[in-house]
């Protein structure tokens, strides 16, 4: 069957996290959200379906997986990306950014270091200080085109100053757009593996990946998999964040017992009924679905990046080699932070992530959402440019 991604669904009214929290997060009432990483399309017609058998059943007891949905996530892997996770690698998360933080817990002491790469997704700074232990950065740094790089030299020099022991890896890369290749993802393992650092590679977006791009799962590029633990959900992929299922797997024996006691630790035990029931449906008969919204979400990419070379030349739009994120550089516009954001927010009526959450290295850049209907995306670039002329 053939989906909308056209229709405007409103979402007001749903607790949704980008739509009704406006006010109480000290935005305009009547703001644009293009912010949060969820998408405004509805889940696949086989994903509702099985939601509404399991409703109407109506009993939503302790839930365990009986082998369906860690085996669709593994069969999905096997298909999409020629990784082959045994069901014993499978550890069952609420989310990634909860396994994240397990991850710094099960491999860290307090105020070791664990290495980022700014600007990243926050959680990725946030769940290292949090659970007291020190966060090092070694930013991207960006070439004439806009493309984010590693800088190897100062990967591995911050790795040995800081006695780094845990490197969260975030493939494909939020917010730059990234998909690392595998070159650069062979360097990374060595050094990694070189100075016995523990790889988390939080792999949410991998089923986002454009043009001729490829990802690749991090343990899959070379003998990578005894110090590495892969995360994955269906929730970016399908839109199911709201359900709250992930799969971690982990390979070797002692990251998994290390990572599993210290789950323990935080309580967590039963997976979300609902969240199960979608991930298995989803991972089986989601794909047509999916395949029309890759050719969308590349269309809403290009009519992005033409809009502003015609509109407003001067910022500039990443290449957008995987996710839906779009990362746009407004410094060459020469206003302050402040006076950036109060544009956007208070003139344009458009609620984005502000470059600077992302670490020091993302000031003056925004991040755009672009899972959205095309006229939805119109209308925030609108607003954009309008919020932007320097006449303003
Ligand atoms: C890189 C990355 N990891 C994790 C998450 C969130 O994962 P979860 O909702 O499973 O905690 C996001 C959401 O935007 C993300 O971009």
């Amino acid at each position: 069957m053939l989906y909308d991604f056209d229709e405007i669904i409103d979402r007001r009214g749903t607790n949704s996290l980008k739509y009704d929290f406006a006010a109480e997060r000290g935005m305009p009432a009547d703001v644009l959200p293009l912010w949060v990483a969820d998408m405004d399309f509805r889940a696949p017609r086989e994903v509702l379906d099985a939601l509404r058998d399991a409703a109407a059943h109506g009993i939503f007891g302790y839930s365990d997986d009986g082998g369906g949905g860690g085996e669709a996530a593994r069969a999905w892997f096997r298909r999409e990306f020629a990784y082959d996770p045994q069901p014993e690698w499978t550890v069952k998360s609420p989310g990634v950014v909860f396994a994240l933080a397990t991850a710094v817990r099960a491999f860290t002491a307090p105020n070791d270091a664990t290495l980022i790469q700014e600007p990243v997704y926050y959680p990725f700074s946030g769940v290292v200080t949090a659970n007291g232990r020190r966060v090092v950065s070694s930013p991207l740094v960006i070439d004439a085109d806009g493309r984010h790089h590693i800088d190897f030299d100062d990967f591995e020099r911050q790795i040995v100053a800081n006695d780094v022991k845990l490197f969260l890896l975030c493939s494909p890369h939020n917010p730059v757009g990234r998909v690392w290749t595998l070159a650069e993802l062979q360097q990374i393992g060595d050094i990694c593996r070189r100075h016995r650092v523990v790889v988390v590679a939080d792999e949410i977006h991998c089923d986002f990946v454009w043009d001729e791009n490829r990802h690749r799962v991090f343990s899959t590029v070379a003998d990578f998999a005894d110090f590495t633990v892969v995360c994955t959900a269906p929730s970016k992929t399908f839109n199911l964040a709201g359900l709250q299922t992930s799969n971690i797997f982990i390979a070797d024996a002692g990251l998994r017992r290390r990572f599993q006691q210290a789950l323990r630790v935080s309580g967590y035990s039963q997976l979300n009924q609902l969240g199960l029931v979608a991930t298995e449906s989803a991972y089986r008969h989601g794909r047509d679905w999916l395949t029309q919204l890759r050719k969308y979400l590349v269309a809403n990419r290009d009519f992005m990046r033409d809009f502003l070379r015609r509109e407003l030349p001067v910022v500039k739009m990443t290449p957008l080699e995987g996710t839906y994120l779009t990362w746009v550089d407004c410094r060459p516009l020469g206003f302050s932070h402040r006076e950036l954001n109060d544009r956007i927010i208070q003139r344009g009526k458009l609620w984005l992530d502000d470059g600077l959450i992302f670490g020091k290295s993302g000031a003056g850049f925004q991040r755009f959402n672009i899972a959205c209907p095309r006229a939805t995306l119109a209308e925030a670039l609108n607003r954009f440019a309008g919020a932007l002329a320097k006449d303003n």
